[in-house]
């Protein structure tokens, strides 16, 4: 090919900007959800254990791969081994599904900043108002228009100038608007029984199912499997550690999603009167929940809160699917040899037409549905609980036994700086994580045909 490829110009680029993709809807509703409902404490303890071992590896490896090849993930894997490029297939399939449902729910997030920003905290807060907004055939189209406009515009600019430059305006913003709704939500009346809900180990709730579900929290909010962090590995210069960078990634994603805990909680503690069934889950908590919430602090309080909430939230939406867009037209650019315009444009029209079915799927095409899953879950479910976890447990084995994780290693250590965590890097790809995918994957499966229920 004879295009060059892009960089991040640094190692901060790179960071935010991989700390945006990780940084997303999943942070801020996922996390305080589970973290609630699998004993509080003791979820915190698994999922930051899990995180410097589990996913350090499977960050550190996609991110080598990445870099090692120049590739995105369709060709990193033939790039190594001609026999594997199948993996590289399965693996861009997952953005190229995730991306449109993604951009349908960032528009509803950006609908609900502009309801707040305008003063309808009172019509949001009403039960029905989020059932009857996503049952509407035209608005809720319009909102996923304009996101997914606002994402290719990024992604048109280019690596150093889009997708660089927005992740350090937006992240250092998320950071403070978390950490202010955080302290907020702490003050309010009767709050701090959330507080210690969520920090207090509950160990009667600890079980097996505690382990797999922070695994499966992290995987996801990692963006690992999804071909973002080879993409992303990719566009790193050689002089840039990847250690240090993984940890800094690590830190800020976890960091987030702890915050996210704090301002969550609390908050619903306060307003429910210390009822924990009130965290609810999904799309709910976000979008019924949270703004009665926001609806109940008096005076302008309310307004500004659910404003800067919302914001805070679009950005992290926003950061996670230029990361996935991103991702898909670095996938065509480098199969097709296209220029990133056209290919920006494609792909832009490409998810529109197929996220079309996920946004109507909650009115006019509700009545197309498996066992009450509309278009938005059926996509959501088949990309995160079934294609996900085998692209994982592949990329293991091939990093594992067929290209040997010393090739990665070797890479890491390219810098000239010795790899502290190797062996256990190590034994992660090679032992621990294939077996312990394999085991997210079955209770995947049990969970989405019904027979059993984590
Ligand atoms: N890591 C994101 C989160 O926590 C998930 C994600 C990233 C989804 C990128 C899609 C694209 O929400």
């Amino acid at each position: 090919m004879s295009q060059k490829r892009s960089s991040f110009s640094g190692k901060l680029g790179f960071v935010l900007a991989a700390a945006g993709s990780a940084v997303g809807l999943g942070n801020i509703w996922r996390f305080p959800y589970l973290a609630a409902k699998y004993g509080g404490g003791i979820f915190l303890l698994v999922y930051l254990i899990l995180a410097v071992t589990f996913g350090f590896a499977l960050m550190t490896g996609e991110i080598a791969l990445g870099r090692k090849t120049g590739k995105s993930a369709i060709e990193a894997f033939g790039a190594l081994n001609k026999k594997y490029t199948f993996i590289g297939v399965l693996a861009s399939v997952v953005p190229i599904i995730i991306l449109p449902y993604y951009s349908v729910i960032g528009g509803w997030v950006a609908k609900y900043l502009t309801v707040f920003v305008s003063g309808g905290a009172t019509a949001a807060a009403d039960d029905s108002y989020f059932t009857n907004f996503i049952a509407q055939p035209f608005e809720p189209l319009g909102w996923f228009l304009l996101f997914i406009g606002l994402t290719a515009l990024v992604v048109l600019f280019g690596v150093e100038k889009g997708v660089e430059k927005v992740s350090k305006i937006m992240m250092p913003i998320l950071v403070v608007l978390t950490i202010c709704i955080a302290i907020y939500s702490m003050c309010m009346p009767g709050a701090m029984e959330g507080v210690v809900y969520y920090f207090k180990p509950d160990f009667s709730k600890f079980s097996a199912t505690t382990v797999l579900a922070a695994m499966g929290q992290l995987f996801y909010s990692m963006s690992l499997a999804m071909g973002i962090m080879i993409t992303y590995g990719s566009y790193m210069k050689k002089d840039v550690s990847i250690n240090s960078s993984v940890s800094q990634i690590e830190i800020f994603d976890t960091g987030i999603a702890f915050l996210a805990g704090l301002m969550v909680i609390p908050a619903v503690f306060s307003f429910s009167g210390g009822d924990e069934t009130a965290l609810g889950k999904g799309p709910g908590l976000m979008f019924i929940t949270l703004p009665k919430v926001f609806n109940s602090i008096p005076g302008v309080m309310g307004t500004i809160i659910g404003a800067a909430f919302f914001l805070l939230v679009l950005f992290a939406a926003l950061t996670s699917s230029i990361s996935l867009m991103e991702t898909v037209v670095s996938i065509v650019r480098d199969k097709l040899g296209w220029g990133r315009k056209l290919t920006c444009i494609v792909v832009a029209i490409g998810s529109i037409l197929l996220g079309i079915p996920s946004s109507l799927g909650f009115g006019v095409w509700s009545h197309i549905n498996i066992n009450g899953n509309t278009f938005l879950d059926m996509f959501d479910i088949f990309s995160n609980s079934i294609l996900m976890p085998i692209v994982a447990f592949l990329t293991c084995i091939f990093i594992g036994y067929v290209i040997k994780p010393q090739t990665l290693i070797d890479e890491v250590e390219c810098d000239g700086k010795a790899f502290k965590r190797k062996g256990l890097f190590n034994v992660m790809i090679k032992y621990v994580a294939p077996i312990c995918i394999v085991l997210i994957l079955i209770s995947s499966i049990l969970d989405v045909t019904g027979i059993a229920k984590i």
